[in-house]
């Protein structure tokens, strides 16, 4: 049996999920694939707690998270004045799991100091964050490198939706000629509420109650958490180096409630359209916004909680992938997809 020890920063929805998921499947890990993941630690903005030999119960995490404590709180390990960064900087471990919130605009902290401590000391790297990602592609990935140390992200793009993992592992030999993805969830649901007659101020707190809307919403609705998602589609699976400056965009918001309904009574519902499209000369031209998607379109049929992309390839036709995900469980999931794909690749 093979023990791997992670450390894990940020216990929100995504980081609070993993730790239940952990004792649900490690009969499973262990059958399938000798392996045995312990928590050797974990941080909250609060604090942090450490277990230098056995771990930490995550049920228990769950149970302190759930009940809006912190894991500062853990009886015994918790280590109040430890931040993340301090947690990364010392555990035993070979995995950071990086689950803190994007902020972009504060230089996308804490999860970007983590990362570079965890890469730099020889841990591997697992984030559903796409902050860092977008911020510092080259650099983490050369870090990565210089480290002999894998840098994993399949959650930033789609929730739980194996994007990255089929557009960088099944397209080999192919030329992508366009890409096509919803990767963003609050504005569909919130473009669905309003194709059914609610107002703006209805169909956001409808989404904010169902968890997915954040704050004034800018970030969904207008376009920020799409372009970010397709930054991160292009350099990872087009190898094409775009950052959030290449990304034409135009919101949700743009849209008024009487256009979304009449395309709604068409048959067709409006998506925030990420697309990638290949040019003559090699480039990709990047844009997100607002489309009626008809019923025949790959991406057409999807429910309010749908995300998808579409990879228009020379070779392999298109290839159509979609999730639908009505809570972050499959998001949280692909912290274990990436860890098993560092530790039982197929
Ligand atoms: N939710 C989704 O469906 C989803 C899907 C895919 C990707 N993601 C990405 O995954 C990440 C986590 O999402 P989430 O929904 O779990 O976020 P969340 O619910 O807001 O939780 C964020 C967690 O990070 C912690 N945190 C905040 N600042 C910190 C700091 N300075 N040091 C250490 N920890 C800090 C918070 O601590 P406290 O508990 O003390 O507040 C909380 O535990 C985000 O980057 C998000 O974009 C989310």
């Amino acid at each position: 049996m093979r023990e791997v020890r992670l450390v894990l920063v940020g216990l929100g929805n995504l980081g609070q999920r993993f730790c239940e998921l952990l004792p649900q499947k490690a009969a499973l890990l262990a059958d399938r694939y000798a392996l045995r993941l312990v928590v050797a630690g974990a941080a909250d903005s609060r604090g942090a707690a450490y277990a230098p030999d056995d771990g930490l119960d995550p049920a228990l995490i769950a149970l302190i998270k759930r009940r809006k404590g912190t894991v500062a709180s853990y009886p015994r390990l918790g280590r109040p004045g430890w931040r993340a960064h301090d947690l990364v900087g010392r555990a035993d471990a070979q995995v950071l799991l990086e689950a803190s919130p994007v902020n972009l605009s504060a230089g996308a902290e804490p999860g970007i100091t983590c990362i570079r401590t965890a890469l730099r000391r020889g841990m591997h790297v697992v984030t559903p964050n796409k902050g860092p990602i977008v911020t510092a592609f080259d650099e983490l990935h050369e870090l990565a490198q210089m480290s002999g140390v894998r840098l994993r992200f399949d959650g930033t793009v789609a929730g739980g939706l194996p994007a990255l993992s089929v557009g960088t592992r099944d397209l080999r030999g192919a030329m992508i000629e366009r890409i096509e993805a919803v990767p963003n969830l609050s504005s569909g649901l919130v473009a669905d509420g309003l194709a059914s007659g609610e107002t703006w101020d209805e169909a956001m707190a409808a989404a904010r109650a169902a968890g997915t809307l954040e704050g004034d919403g800018a970030w969904d609705l207008d376009g920020w958490d799409a372009a970010a998602k397709l930054v991160i589609i292009a350099n990872a699976v087009l190898e094409y180096p775009a950052s959030m400056g290449d990304v034409s965009r135009r919101g949700l918001r743009s849209v008024d409630g009487a256009e979304l309904r009449s395309a709604a009574d068409a048959g067709c519902a409006y998506r925030l359209l990420a697309t990638a499209v290949r040019q003559a000369d090699g480039t990709y031209t990047l844009a997100v916004s607002p489309v009626a998607l008809p019923q025949s379109h790959l991406l057409g049929r999807m429910g309010p909680y749908g995300m998808g992309v579409v990879y228009h390839t020379d070779i392999y036709g298109a290839i159509a992938l979609t999730i639908e995900e009505r809570d972050p469980t499959p998001s949280a999931a692909t912290m274990l997809r990436d860890v098993l794909g560092i530790f039982a690749p197929s």
